[in-house]
């Protein structure tokens, strides 16, 4: 009776927090930090319940912190109507804007940078006492590696575990070197401690996270750990959790980490691996340390090394100074490469940048459009050819729940991270079966167990 008492005084006493994620699989992760960070006065609930709302925010193209300022404008309103309600905006966008937000969005009680999570208590007291308060230093050092994220909006299946953050490589077009920070990697024992944590709590399909995780390095007594041998770590924890990682650099994609790739089961046969523009001329200007030709030879090695490897990318178009002829040069490697799948995007000029402040955003807006629609037609008849390509064939399919479309099936994902619907029969959440491939659209496979 007294525990109860004592369990009902806890709950009663906790506030509620809500949080909405844009951005990138970095900002879900660091989301689930924050939950962590603030669960000793917090727990998550919906949004009508909530005393305090956090936005976890991106900055990496114009159109997303349009959404996010036009989401605040909501919750401004919603504010009014609620008496005591705190809203606090984190990550990239904080650390973009930075006072001038405080300025100019009356919602906002609080702003905090991605390395400031572990101040938000005191920002959150600070700001109930009527000050403005805001946190957007950049650290050196922090990895958040010693805290255990809350994993509050999970299949039970799958889940990201944060390996290194920031970047240094400065991509012209890019913002996230100067949001998030110069790159430091995690101490390699925490990250195996947090997978032990996922893989005992019944989790089946971890994805290793970092803006550019192949560049992963930790020294030890003079012992170099890189992402080939963290991965393998990992990977050797279980045989029956799926390892996955993203996002790769072209020019940290090592034979050794390939090779790492094939020679386990369960590290995924799947690649993630951006190339951006077609052309030489593009790519240097873009600041990507890599040729047209050293991407394809890459592509050659992992597919004579993992020949079942799907691998999918990230395209710009329409960046600086991009002409006709550049554009063929990203239509041709596409079709060369074969993608099994793309984010494609319109270049946005991001200020700060190299792009910004040497190279005239001048591809007129509708050309643009026309390019990328363009880039999205190809790759709609690119990822329908990579799935056709799969009838017929068996896939170890990890099933992760009902199909939204129809009770009678489930769906799961293979290895290549393609997403398969088929008949239950006896399968369960969480059971691996093998899946024989009958029919698919572009964005789909169908097939049955057998
Ligand atoms: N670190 C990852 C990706 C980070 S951002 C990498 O290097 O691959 C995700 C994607 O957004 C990038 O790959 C790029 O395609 C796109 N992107 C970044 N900045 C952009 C900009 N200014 N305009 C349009 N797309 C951009
Ligand atoms: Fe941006 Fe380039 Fe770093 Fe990716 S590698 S986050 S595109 S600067
Ligand atoms: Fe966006 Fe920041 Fe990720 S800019 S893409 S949330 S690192």
């Amino acid at each position: 009776m007294q525990r109860f008492f004592i369990l009902f005084n806890q709950i009663y006493r906790m506030k509620k927090l809500y949080i909405e994620t844009y951005g990138c699989q970095m900002n879900v992760a660091d989301s689930e930090v924050v939950a962590s960070i603030l669960s000793e006065d917090y727990t998550i609930s919906e949004i009508k319940e909530a005393d305090l709302i956090l936005l976890n925010t991106c900055s990496v193209r114009d159109n997303a912190e349009l959404r996010i300022r036009k989401r605040l404008r909501e919750l401004g309103a919603l504010k009014k109507r609620k008496l005591g309600l705190q809203i606090g905006l984190l990550g990239c966008m904080a650390e973009r804007i930075k006072e001038k937000l405080l300025k100019e969005e009356a919602a906002l009680d609080f702003i905090a940078g991605p390395d400031a999570y572990r101040e938000l208590p005191q920002l959150i007291e600070e700001a109930s006492g009527g000050q403005i308060a805001f946190n957007v230093e950049l650290s050196k050092t922090e990895t958040y590696d010693d805290i255990d994220p809350v994993r509050y909006d999970t299949n039970g299946l799958s889940a990201f575990i944060s390996i290194m953050r920031g970047c240094n490589n400065f991509c012209s077009y890019c913002v996230v070197p100067y949001t998030r920070g110069r790159e430091r990697s995690r101490e390699p024992q925490s990250i195996l401690n947090e997978a032990n944590i996922l893989i005992e709590n019944g989790f089946k399909d971890i994805t290793l996270l970092g803006q550019n995780v192949n560049s992963y390095q930790w020294n030890e007594d003079g012992i170099l750990l890189n992402f080939a041998g963290l991965i393998e770590k990992v990977a050797l924890l279980s045989p029956l959790v799926r390892v996955r990682f993203a996002t790769s650099h072209p020019k940290d994609i090592s034979d050794e980490l390939i090779e790492t790739i094939a020679q386990y089961d369960n590290i995924c046969s799947y690649i993630h691996l951006p190339f951006q523009a077609g052309s030489n001329n593009m790519l240097k200007k873009m600041n990507r340390s890599y040729t047209r030709e050293y991407y394809l030879e890459r592509i050659k090695t992992i597919r004579r090394i993992i020949p079942d490897c799907a691998i999918t990318t990230d395209i710009i178009a329409g960046f600086c100074g991009e002409t006709e002829t550049d554009h063929q040069e990203t239509l041709a490697l596409m079709k060369e490469v074969g993608f099994d799948a793309a984010y494609m995007f319109k270049y946005s000029v991001r200020e700060g940048t190299m792009a910004q402040k040497h190279f005239a955003d001048d591809v007129p807006e509708e050309v643009k459009s026309r390019r990328l629609e363009e880039i999205i037609a190809l790759q709609q008849e690119l990822s329908l050819r990579s799935n056709k390509a799969d009838i017929g064939k068996e896939f170890e399919v990890l099933v992760e729940g009902a199909s939204k479309r129809s009770k009678e099936h489930h769906f799961g994902r293979t290895s290549q991270n393609k997403v398969v619907i088929f008949p239950k029969m006896n399968s369960g959440k969480g059971d691996y079966v093998r899946v024989k491939i009958t029919d698919c659209t572009a964005a789909t496979l169908k097939g049955k167990i057998i």
